[in-house]
């Protein structure tokens, strides 16, 4: 028998944390269900709570009174940061699924993590923005993290197996994203419409422009640097893509181990819920047969900055990272509001980091000034 666990998830509405609901509902002898949150998807959140009855719930947007429908009048709803705060740190929750997207990620974290939670992390963004901060409370609380992104997972995977072992490199592959074969200035070009069309992965629109872009890799290199304690120039990028091999570690005796499945996110999700175990996610291992052949290839950093970008703002330090990801934040969103052509999208975060070169991110409120001012730059 099972022991019950019970869970808080940030970003309930989202790509990520339906699909943690989804497990929740495969396994109602595991997992219940005590907060959930999302930020003005209220019709969704409804839904979720109906369904799983979870004792608090929240639009960090705000939601009124009179909106709560009679029915679900059993759940504490909550409007606002005091939602985020309650869902992370009050709510009674053994762990707390951080699959918020953006930098909004980071105070749930450090909520979850000053109250001695157990968080699981799909928002890369608190990594990126407040690394040093985030591993350091961790540390300090004796709770690691849980990687919930799938290339994290997987070298998480790969570092269990290896034991004592430590990994000389990383390498942290990466699909190519939908303008992997296009030439240059066809990719400067591109619409949203193309930018959303994800060759093997279903994801929220963010991250899913961040992958064309390969921001997301850049942004992924930061999380590996901060999650598995390792300088940027031992995390080589892989282009492969095919999604099936997610990520692998190499050993200094030459071996390398990788960990491989469906490009499915309820395999990383799921491991990073039962943690040391293993889940039925409803998810069959990938048929090597039918794929016959997996190819790599070298990422082409002319036609995607991203990854220079982000190997420099790895190296400035300070607030380097935050400026990354709050200029990418701000210029994709613009780019989605069809305001600025996908190609502008690196030279406003190329712009940010020359202009904000040197601010530092010694606290929560350092990182929050750096995010505001990066957001500002055109
Ligand atoms: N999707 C994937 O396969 C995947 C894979 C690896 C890592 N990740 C990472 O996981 C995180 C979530 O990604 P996703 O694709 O699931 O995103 P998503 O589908 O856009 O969902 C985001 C969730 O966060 C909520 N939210 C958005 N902005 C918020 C804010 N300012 N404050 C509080 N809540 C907010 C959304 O609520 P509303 O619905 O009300 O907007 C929604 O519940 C990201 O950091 C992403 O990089 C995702």
């Amino acid at each position: 028998m099972n022991e019950l666990k019970k869970i808080a998830i940030l970003g309930s509405t989202g790509s990520i944390g339906k699909q943690a609901l989804d497990l929740c509902r495969r396994h109602p002898d595991r997992y219940r269900v005590t907060a959930l949150t999302a930020r003005a998807s209220k019709e969704t959140l409804f839904e979720q709570v109906r369904e799983f009855r979870p004792e608090a719930a929240g639009l960090t947007e705000g939601i009124r009174p009179e909106d709560i429908p009679e029915d679900l009048r059993f759940c504490r709803f909550l409007s606002g940061k005091e939602a985020l705060h309650a869902a992370a740190a009050e709510v009674e929750a053994d762990m707390v699924l951080v699959s918020i997207v953006g930098i909004a990620g980071l105070s749930g974290v450090m909520d979850a993590l000053e109250a001695g939670r157990q968080v699981l992390l799909a928002n890369k963004e608190a990594l990126v923005t407040g690394g040093h901060l985030v591993t350091d409370l961790a540390r300090k609380k004796g709770k690691p993290l849980l990687p919930v992104d799938s290339e994290h997972s997987a070298i998480f995977q790969c570092l269990q197996a290896a034991g004592p072992n430590p990994a000389e490199r990383i390498l942290l592959t990466a699909s190519g994203g939908p303008f992997r074969t296009w030439d240059r200035e066809r990719i400067l070009k591109a619409t949203p419409e193309e930018a959303l069309k994800h060759p093997n992965w279903n994801m929220g629109a963010k991250i899913t422009i961040d992958s064309a872009s390969m921001f997301n890799k850049g942004l992924e290199i930061m999380e590996a640097r901060w999650l598995f304690d390792m300088p940027e120039d031992r995390i080589q990028v892989v282009i492969h893509p095919e999604s099936i091999v997610h990520s692998g570690i190499v050993f200094r005796d030459g071996a390398v181990l990788a960990q491989l499945g469906q490009p499915d996110m309820r395999v990383p999700i799921g491991y990073a819920m039962s943690f040391p175990e293993r889940l039925e996610t409803g998810v069959p291992a990938p048929d090597l047969f039918s794929l016959g052949k997996l190819t790599f290839e070298q990422p082409d950093e002319a036609k995607f900055p991203a990854l220079r970008l982000a190997r420099a703002s790895l190296r400035a330090g300070g607030a380097a990272c935050t400026v990354f990801n709050g200029a990418n934040e701000a210029a994709v969103a613009a780019f989605l509001r069809k305001e600025i052509p996908f190609g502008e999208i690196a030279c406003r975060v190329e712009r940010a980091l020359e202009k904000l070169a040197g601010l530092k991110a010694d606290s929560i409120e350092d990182i929050w000034e750096a995010d505001r001012r990066s957001r500002l730059v055109g």
